[in-house]
């Protein structure tokens, strides 16, 4: 992990401020605070090589942990798991698993559900804390593996998500949440999502993703996120979406985000639908050979149309973004295909070089209005499609490749093994 972490910071630029952030993320108390209570999963029916350590885990909860500021230990060594936990409602926490966990039950929902957590801290104190979801064997039929809810000063760092039957990690609403120091290792197939965060004043870096579904994705309601240093090495590639009605979005920043593979290296994604997406910067973008590049699609074909007539795309900034699809005139690698009933508004592209393997691409453009590229410059009325060839852009190069990339993502139906 430490390796992945000097990586990510030395091979992309790293970073200054804090940026989109409005205050303190993170738990509010120390990790020696939490450790004035050590409740170990072995002393409350838990045993190393368990056949189902779900049960040890809430007892150690209900029975030490709540009301304290206490450390739910889950000691190295392996450990199967067939019963899934909610730890529900307690403060001032931490949940150290230095074990691996196996999933065995293939019952849906989600391994292990914290919620309603104030002051909280998931971690592994020796980087090799892991949930391998051996999803091979149920693909997409099975639980998820790790979801946070509506919790609030919390981090989750230095943990090992391996092969979730469906999507790994999952912070649903809260605030000042900070997620770094992970790696996931999905299959290469849809509905492997790697992380997926909704909610406010959340910090996620320093994350590599394997899968072939979004890396680190936006959903709705969303606002003031700092994403930085991510690695969607054989991934999917990042978005935000899908967003239908009721989409409430805005002050977001994405930076120094590495793409390697993937099916784009950021996708916006609705179709109809209501709300705003504003105020979104996405800077120093690296990606090599994926599918599609800078996708904006308000008709993705994939998701249900909401009711309302589009959800309104404004102050959206790409800067800095460097890389090449596969084949830009099949899939080009700008595209805003915008909602005809409510045109984006200030797009802006600085410093943008995408370019095409094959050496030949277009641009299209529908109803977006901005800077660069194929939008126009200003208006409020709808457009046709657009299709544009374009040329190699100047100063164009080819990003580097970096140690450890992979050529191709996992298989669906074969173990996964932990990094
Ligand atoms: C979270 O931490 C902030 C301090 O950074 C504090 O103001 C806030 O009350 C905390 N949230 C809860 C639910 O205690
Ligand atoms: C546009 O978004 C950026 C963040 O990318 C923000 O700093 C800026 O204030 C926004 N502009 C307006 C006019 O809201
Ligand atoms: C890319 O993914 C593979 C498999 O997860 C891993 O071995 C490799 O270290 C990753 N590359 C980096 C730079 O993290």
């Amino acid at each position: 992990m430490l390796t992945t972490r000097f990586l990510l910071a030395t091979l992309l630029t790293a970073s200054a401020a804090y940026a989109q952030l409005t205050g303190h993320v993170g738990p509010t108390s120390t990790t020696t605070a939490k450790r004035a209570k050590i409740c170990n999963v072995l002393d409350y029916g838990g045993t190393i090589g368990s056949s189902d350590i779900g049960p040890a885990i809430l007892n150690t909860f209900n029975s030490c942990v709540k009301g304290n500021y206490a450390t739910l230990y889950v000691p190295a060594g392996s450990y199967d798991m067939a019963t899934w936990v909610t730890l529900n409602g307690a403060s001032n926490w931490a949940f150290q698993m230095d074990g691996v966990i196996t999933r065995t039950s293939t019952t849906s929902g989600h391994m292990i559900v914290i919620q309603n957590a104030n002051d909280f801290e998931m971690f592994s104190s020796n980087s090799a804390g892991a949930i391998q979801g051996n999803g091979y064997q149920c693909r997409n039929a099975g639980p998820r593996l790790l979801r946070v809810i509506t919790s609030t000063n919390f981090s989750v760092h230095d943990l090992i998500f391996v092969d979730s039957p469906e999507f790994h990690v999952i912070v649903q609403g809260g605030s000042n949440g900070e997620l770094y120091n992970l790696a996931i290792r999905g299959t290469n197939l849809g509905g492997s999502d790697g992380v997926d965060i909704t909610g406010n004043n959340h910090w996620v870096h320093d994350v590599e993703v394997t899968n072939r579904d979004e890396c680190v994705t936006v959903k709705s309601p969303a606002s003031n996120f700092l994403i930085e240093r991510i690695w969607c090495n054989q991934s999917g590639g990042s978005a935000m979406g899908s967003l239908s009605d009721g989409t409430a979005i805005s002050n977001i920043v994405y930076r120094n985000v590495y793409t390697n593979g993937g099916n784009q290296i950021y996708m916006f994604k609705s179709y109809g639908g209501s709300g705003y997406v504003k105020n979104v910067l996405l800077q120093n973008f690296l990606a090599r050979g994926t599918a599609y590049g800078l996708d904006v699609n308000q008709y993705w074909s994939s998701q249900t149309p909401g009711t309302g007539p589009g959800v309104q795309f404004t102050n959206i900034t790409f800067d800095t973004w460097d890389g090449y699809v596969a084949d830009g005139v099949a899939r080009p690698p700008i595209q805003f295909i915008c909602a005809d009933a409510t045109p984006c508004q200030q797009m802006i592209l600085k410093d943008v070089r995408l370019w095409s393997a094959t050496g030949k691409a277009v641009v299209k453009c529908e109803s977006a209005y901005g800077t660069g590229s194929c939008l126009k410059a200003s208006g409020t009325t709808s457009y046709a499609i657009t299709t544009s060839s374009i040329t190699q852009p100047a100063g164009y190069t080819v990003p580097p490749t970096l140690a450890g990339d992979l050529a191709s993502g996992f298989a669906t139906n074969s173990p996964i093994p932990i990094p």
